[in-house]
């Protein structure tokens, strides 16, 4: 890529003529007739893409029928109702019985441990996920249950996730490294039949015993009045029930019965309890279970899976995708933002438990029948050079990571990179904030050795998938911005009252058409749906998140414009982390603000009120910490806490976080203080202040 300097001082990146060769979009003359096609004619454009997927039977509403206008009725959004297909049979059996493509494999699974890796073809997958389908059938699963998930990053979560879209069973799937009070939470709020999780698996050294953490879930599910049926455990790490005696074999996994080389695998010690009235075994309910399974066929507007994203309110949304939109969109935005070829080799190194990993590790590559690598482990273990080695070992050509990790990497320098070729990249991609233009540049120059274009893609869990995005070989790149609007994507710059702002401009970033994987509701809770994302500006879907226009018309994100806040591209609210501190006997009252982060981006900076007779100490932080990693989970563990025997706050009582924000940072601009009904809290507040990094 040639870096071009006439534009405005910001250096401009062009595709290098190895990149635009063969592109499936070559210049941005091309880019901008498919975009015009794409939202003038809509039904043409996603209709065509449709013709290469397979539908039982032909839609028998309108292509497309919406309203996006709450002052003008019920906001809904419905794409090719009464067509009915199977996204399942669309990835595996369309690309196993129709596109040969049964030998090819389907992914590369990288352990935790390097020498623990193993194989899948597409067929194989199939039958698995047959399987399985059966299994849940076996069950009592029906079309429309909600299955939970609770499983570290191992083919049989593909497997288990493939199933219930089979049977048109709903998957809810929980990260791993969430607490058992929020795996708890998500099951009660979706009403979940079934929990499938593992024995446990290891993050880097430090091993995880994810089933305890299961076993809490269902009782604290069971205090609060409800039962989950049955808990199906894969034997992960291969220990054996109650006597935790490792097993040396660790056979019948998704890999057993299959043509590819037997999986190596290290088994641990790990003691796992055993309900024998919930618990079974998967490998046990695999043994006998048939690999021919007729799929459920379903409406293209049903239900395809619930994913919990963090709202303000505090309450985790249960964000609920369809079938139809969700398949035509992520695959239409796999192959052209990543300018998929069948020879790649794909790596998204997101867990599937994000929306990234649903979205970009499962849905969009097996529609396009490509071969990914699936990666169990950590960017630094056994040491920092982990993701480059890997992109040598399995001939990585695209590769999809999130800034927080580049900048991670970046802090060990060149030579660990430098160790390994990286001759097979071609094209890289980042997600989940905004990446500084010195990550970008290192991502560039280093990881990329200035040849591959890097895809800034801006989305979010309730768009499904990319929305403004670069294209590899149409659309010159800026450092730190997300560029251009996908196909079908229309964005516009909102003032604070609503009007829409033209060329170099700043605002809220909202969407004024639907996309096909637009999300349909919030499970159960139809009214936040609207109004979380619809009532601010009558007529858009608001993203929550700020950006500007340049005069070029690329668009930059800026961040999120309300309480929540971006830790390590995992959106937390203020609202959550504050209620879990105040669950604190000894705290009457909390506010969280986010700091910035070498790192993670941004972290979080705690502000406490005790309760009288309580004192704060280092003790009182650490149990602080631990609330909230117990509460939400590791991720959302604060990184400040402050004392603050008095908090600012408006005369109606509204805590001023922004002023918060400018303490936390020891900015002593406090801006506009005429709202704060006592200013003396202010002084005491900067007395206070933790020493940040
Ligand atoms: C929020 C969505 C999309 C999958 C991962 C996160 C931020 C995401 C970018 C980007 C700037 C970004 C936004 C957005 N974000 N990608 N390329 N540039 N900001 O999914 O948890 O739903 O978070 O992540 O603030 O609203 P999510």
């Amino acid at each position: 890529m040639i870096p071009d300097k006439t534009l405005v001082g910001k250096d401009v990146y062009h595709a290098a003529p190895e990149v635009v060769e063969g592109a499936h979009v070559p210049n941005f003359q091309k880019y901008k007739e498919l975009y015009s096609q794409s939202t003038e004619k809509p039904e043409e454009f996603w209709g065509n893409i449709a013709k290469e997927f397979y539908w039982k039977t032909p839609r028998t509403g309108k292509f497309l029928d919406y309203n996006f206008d709450h002052t003008k009725g019920k906001i809904f959004i419905r794409w090719m109702e009464g067509a009915t297909t199977n996204i399942c049979y669309n990835l595996l059996d369309r690309n196993v019985h129709e596109k040969n493509l049964g030998d090819k494999v389907a992914y590369y699974w990288e352990g935790n441990d390097p020498e623990d890796c193993m194989q899948v073809t597409y067929k194989e997958l199939l039958q698995q996920v047959c399987k399985f389908a059966n299994v849940l059938r076996a069950q009592g699963v029906k079309k429309g249950d909600r299955i939970s998930i609770y499983m570290p990053m191992i083919i049989e979560l593909v497997v288990v996730m493939l199933a219930c879209v089979r049977i048109g069973a709903i998957h809810s799937i929980v990260f791993a490294g969430f607490s058992a009070d929020s795996l708890c939470e998500r099951i009660l709020d979706s009403h979940c039949s079934l929990l499938i999780t593992a024995d446990g698996f290891y993050r880097g050294d430090k091993p995880i015993n994810l089933k305890q953490i299961a076993d809490e879930a269902i009782r604290k599910c069971r205090e609060r009045n409800f039962s989950v049926g049955k808990c199906i455990v894969v034997k992960h790490l291969g220990v054996t029930e109650a006597t935790g005696a490792t097993d040396e074999t660790c056979t019948d996994r998704a890999s057993s019965n299959t043509q590819s080389p037997p999986a190596k695998r290290s088994c641990y010690n790990l003691q796992t309890t055993w309900n024998a009235d919930v618990d079974i075994w998967w490998h046990d309910l695999m043994k006998e279970a048939s690999d021919k399974c007729e799929p459920e066929w379903c409406d293209s507007e049903d239900p395809l899976f619930i994913l919990y994203t963090s709202g303000s309110t505090g309450k985790p949304k249960g964000v609920q995708h369809t079938v139809g939109g969700y398949l035509l969109y992520t695959a239409t935005t796999f192959k052209y933002v990543f300018d998929y070829k069948p020879d790649d080799v794909y790596w998204c190194t997101a867990d599937i438990g994000w929306i990234t990993g649903h979205s970009y590790l499962a849905y969009g590559p097996l529609a396009n029948g490509a071969t990914s690598v699936m990666f169990e482990g950590i960017p630094t273990y056994p040491n920092v050079s982990r993701f480059w080695e890997i992109i040598d070992k399995y001939k990585v050509t695209t590769f999809y990571t999130a800034p927080t990790a580049i900048r991670l990497l970046m802090k060990y320098g060149e030579d660990p990179v430098k160790k390994f070729s990286r001759a097979s990249l071609k094209i890289l991609g980042t997600v989940g904030e905004p990446i500084n233009p010195e990550a970008w540049l290192w991502y560039y120059n280093v990881v990329g050795n200035r040849k591959c274009p890097i895809m800034d893609t801006f989305w979010q869990t309730e768009t499904g998938g990319h929305m403004m995005t670069p294209l590899p070989a149409a659309i010159p790149l800026k450092p730190g911005s997300a560029t251009f609007p996908f196909f079908g994507v229309v964005p516009a710059i909102l003032n604070e009252s609503g009007e829409e702002l033209e060329g170099e401009a700043e605002g809220y970033l909202v969407f004024k058409k639907p996309w096909p994987s637009i999300m349909r509701t919030i499970y159960g809770n139809y009214q936040r749906f609207e109004s979380t994302y619809f009532k601010k500006f009558a007529g858009y879907f608001v993203t929550g998140d700020g950006c500007k226009r340049d005069k070029d018309g690329y668009y930059w994100i800026t961040g999120r414009i309300d309480d929540m806040l971006n830790v390590s591209g995992h959106l937390l609210s203020t609202a959550e982390v504050e209620s879990a501190l105040i669950e604190h006997a000894a705290v009457a009252e909390a506010a969280t603000v986010s700091h910035p982060h070498a790192i993670k981006g941004e972290c979080l900076y705690c502000f406490v009120t005790l309760r009288d007779g309580y004192e704060f100490n280092e003790t009182l932080i650490a149990e602080l910490k631990d609330q909230v990693r117990e509460k939400i989970g590791p991720i959302a563990t604060p990184d400040y806490i402050q004392n603050a025997p008095g908090l600012p706050k408006t005369r109606s009582g509204k805590i001023m976080r922004r002023i918060l924000r400018q303490i936390a940072r020891n900015e002593k601009d406090l801006g506009d203080t005429s709202t704060l009904a006592d200013g003396t809290v202010i002084e005491e507040l900067f007395n206070n202040r933790c020493r940040t990094a």
